[in-house]
Parts: C-alpha cells; sequence; structure tokens
C-alpha cells in the first residue's frame, strides 16, 4: 500500500534511513509510518517540508495526510461521540500534533462555535467530571475561558489561584499535582511560568492535563483558537501569508502558533527587533524581518504579541514610545499588508504600546474578539477529546 510518507519519500527519492535522520527518528518508526500505523508529527512534518524547500521538491502539508481518515466537515451538532482521530492522553503542546490531529480539533471546535451561538449551548458531555484549572500565574482570560467551556460541557469547574511567590521550588509543583490527584480530577488545565512545568506535572497525575501556558514554551490552546479564527474567515490556513510581530522572544502564543501554522502550510514571517528575536530562529522555517513595513508586505494576517515586561529582565526596548513608533501596528504601517489582511492580538493588550487603539478596535479589520470567542469553542473541543475515553488505568492505576 502506498501510504502518504512513501509518496512523500518517493518524491524526495531518499532512503527510509535518510528520511528518519531528517525526521529525528529511527528507520523503523519511519517504517511503520510507512506501513500507517502511525502519523508524523508536527515537527517531523516540517522538518521534512523545510527539506523539500531546498531540495526544490514540491511537497504540501497535504502530502502527509490520508485522505479517508479526514475528519467530516463541521455539520453543525458537536461530534462528540464520534471517531476519535486524538491520540494523545494530554495536551501539552502543539508540536507533538500530526495535521489530522489538528484539523480534527479544528472542525470539532467549529462545531462547538456554531452551538454556543444558539441558546442550545448548554451540554451534559462532561456532567460528573470534574475539571480543575490550576494557574501558577495570573490569568483572567484564558481561565474563565477554560472555565466557561467546562461548564458549558456541563462539569464542574474549580479554580485554584497559587501565588508565585510559593513556587520556589519545583516539589511544590509535584506536592500540589499529588494532592490534585488524589482528588480524582479528570482534567487539569495547568499554567505555569517556567518552562516545560506542565509537562512535568503531568507525569504525576492520573487525569488529563491541558497546558494553559508554560514559560515562553506553549500556548496550544492560544495556537488552537487563532488558527480556527483565520480558518473562519479565509476557509483555509494552507498557503497563507502570517506576519507575528513583537515581543517573539518571551512568547509562547508565538511558539505553538508557528509550529501550527507551518504544520498546516502556512508561511510564518516574524518581524521584531534584533533583541526579541531568539538566536536560531530561522531553523523553524520562519522568515526574520526586522522591519515592519518589509515585512507585513503582502501578509494575510497580522497578528500582533504583547510586549511581556514581566518576563523581561535588563532593557530589551529603549523606550515604549520608540517602540511603537517602530513596531506598533498603526494604519500607515498596516497598509504595506494585503487589503483584506486579519489583525489579531491573543491579549491582553497594550493599546499605545504594540498597537494603535483605533486598528485594534477597527470593527472591518481586527478579530481579536473573536477570538476570545473561539477560545471557548476550542477549550470545549480539548476538554472533550481528552475526557472521551476511561484513563482511570493511566500510570497502571497507581496515583505516584
Ligand atoms: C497570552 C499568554 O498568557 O501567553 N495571553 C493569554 O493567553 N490570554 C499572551 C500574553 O500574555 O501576552
Amino acid at each position: 500500500m502506498s501510504t502518504p510518507l512513501r509518496i512523500v519519500r518517493e518524491k524526495l527519492n531518499i532512503t527510509q534511513t535518510e528520511l528518519a535522520n531528517l525526521m529525528g527518528t529511527t528507520q523503523a518508526t519511519v517504517s511503520r509510518m510507512e506501513a500507517g500505523q502511525w502519523e508524523p508529527n508536527a515537527s517531523q512534518v516540517q522538518a521534512v517540508l523545510v527539506k523539500s524547500n531546498s531540495l526544490g521538491v514540491d511537497l504540501t502539508v497535504d502530502d502527509f495526510v490520508l485522505p479517508d481518515t479526514m475528519p467530516s466537515a463541521a455539520n453543525g451538532a458537536p461530534a462528540a461521540t464520534g471517531d476519535l482521530h486524538f491520540d494523545h492522553e494530554h495536551l501539552l503542546g502543539i508540536q507533538d500534533l500530526s495535521p489530522n490531529e489538528i484539523s480534527f480539533l479544528l472542525d470539532l471546535s467549529d462545531t462547538y462555535a456554531e452551538r454556543n451561538r444558539t441558546a442550545d449551548r448548554k451540554l451534559s458531555l462532561l456532567a460528573g467530571k470534574t475539571v480543575i484549572n490550576l494557574f501558577f500565574e495570573e490569568s483572567t482570560r484564558t481561565r474563565t475561558s477554560f472555565e466557561l467551556a467546562g461548564k458549558r460541557l456541563g462539569a464542574d469547574v474549580i479554580n485554584i489561584a497559587v501565588a508565585s511567590s510559593s513556587i520556589k521550588k519545583g516539589e511544590t509543583v509535584i506536592d500540589t499535582a499529588v494532592t490534585l490527584n488524589a482528588m480524582h480530577a479528570d482534567a487539569l488545565v495547568v499554567r505555569h511560568p517556567h518552562a516545560g512545568a506542565v509537562q512535568l506535572l503531568s507525569e504525576k497525575v492520573n487525569c488529563a492535563v491541558i497546558n494553559g501556558g508554560d514559560g515562553s514554551h506553549e500556548h496550544p490552546t492560544q495556537a488552537l483558537l487563532d488558527a480556527l479564527t483565520i480558518r473562519r474567515h479565509k476557509g483555509h490556513l494552507q498557503g497563507l501569508l502570517v506576519a507575528l510581530c513583537g515581543d517573539v522572544a518571551h512568547s509562547r502564543v508565538a511558539r505553538s502558533n508557528i509550529y501550527l501554522l507551518q504544520t498546516m502550510g502556512a508561511r510564518v514571517r516574524v518581524i521584531a527587533p534584533p533583541t526579541l528575536i531568539p538566536s536560531g530562529m530561522e531553523r523553524l522555517g520562519v522568515e526574520v524581518f526586522h522591519d515592519m513595513r518589509a515585512g507585513l508586505a503582502d501578509c494575510d494576517i497580522v497578528m500582533m504579541l504583547r510586549l511581556q515586561r514581566e518576563r523581561m529582565e535588563g532593557s530589551f526596548v529603549p523606550s515604549v514610545h520608540e517602540y511603537f513608533h517602530f513596531y506598533g501596528l498603526d494604519y500607515e504601517k498596516l497598509s504595506h499588508a494585503k487589503p483584506d489582511a486579519l489583525i489579531m492580538h491573543p491579549g491582553p493588550m497594550n493599546r499605545g504600546v504594540e498597537i494603535d487603539s483605533a486598528v485594534a478596535d477597527d470593527i472591518d479589520r481586527s478579530v481579536i474578539h473573536e477570538q476570545v470567542e473561539m477560545g471557548v469553542a476550542v477549550r470545549m473541543a480539548c476538554l472533550d477529546v481528552l475526557t472521551r475515553t476511561d484513563k482511570s488505568n493511566r500510570n497502571g492505576g497507581t496515583a505516584p
């Protein structure tokens, strides 16, 4: 049988071992993938696409997708008990997801988005289940969004805010995890100021864990809600030119968006002063610009990032005033993007710092409020898929 990966390999004219090296895996894994037993994840697809580009071989993300595994289009009713195209215990990052899994989550989110616009939006899918929001870092919108998502699905939702001053030691995270584990939660949504802390916690509990943002690492539900917003306006992600502008260095939103957008076939540019772009950024396959006007030229999507002053040590920008002058989105800079380019921002916004107020509130161009709306739908979809199967026997059924 010719599976997508085998066809991809034939187009590249390389051996299984060469493909394995490219994807950072073993020949045996490639062989399994070619037999249709396994799918490449986002970063593996990305690595192959970058290589195909350099070889001048015309490949897109669609070449990795098995047509008959694509989920059916949104039909207005949540496919709550439909086929599950998502084989993960946790949602820790976009980097672990395949194009099919991303498409599946977006399609399911779409059905929840439609449902949320009707009066009949309260469901009982998660009745009797408990969702705990465990936030080691301040948050209003993400926590509220997860809370609403859990409640719309009928779950009991509990919010725990842990003051950042009490998390000086790694043990605290584990202690907290073990305590909550004993309470038999079904899903844990965790935000933490340190990259990797959510993964660590997920290894200590028996329930599903969703990363609500870990340090400057990943924020998967934000990237999914951004993708859903874009897809609903543009109809697709493939081939779009997306600019991520501003504090890329400290942004988990940027990182998750880069993984997702490239996996789904979009082209990504990052635009920022050199001090706000991490070194080696080009290795992720993005184009780097330091000039807003040049970077925004012909873009379909202009995604602004908040200047994360709380994560900055020392001086990254000379002054807020100067930052706005060079990198703040105003109508003049926006005029270099496509005339129908969408304006996005994950919030919370620093008006007059990274974005002009009038641009942010432009009802014809800005989809910032819709991003918030899609956030609830995406989080419903994630809670739905992660709590669908009986996971009580995870880790051998024993709490650590
Ligand atoms: C983002 C975050 O926390 O990473 N915000 C959010 O999820 N609402 C972006 C930001 O803080 O700038």
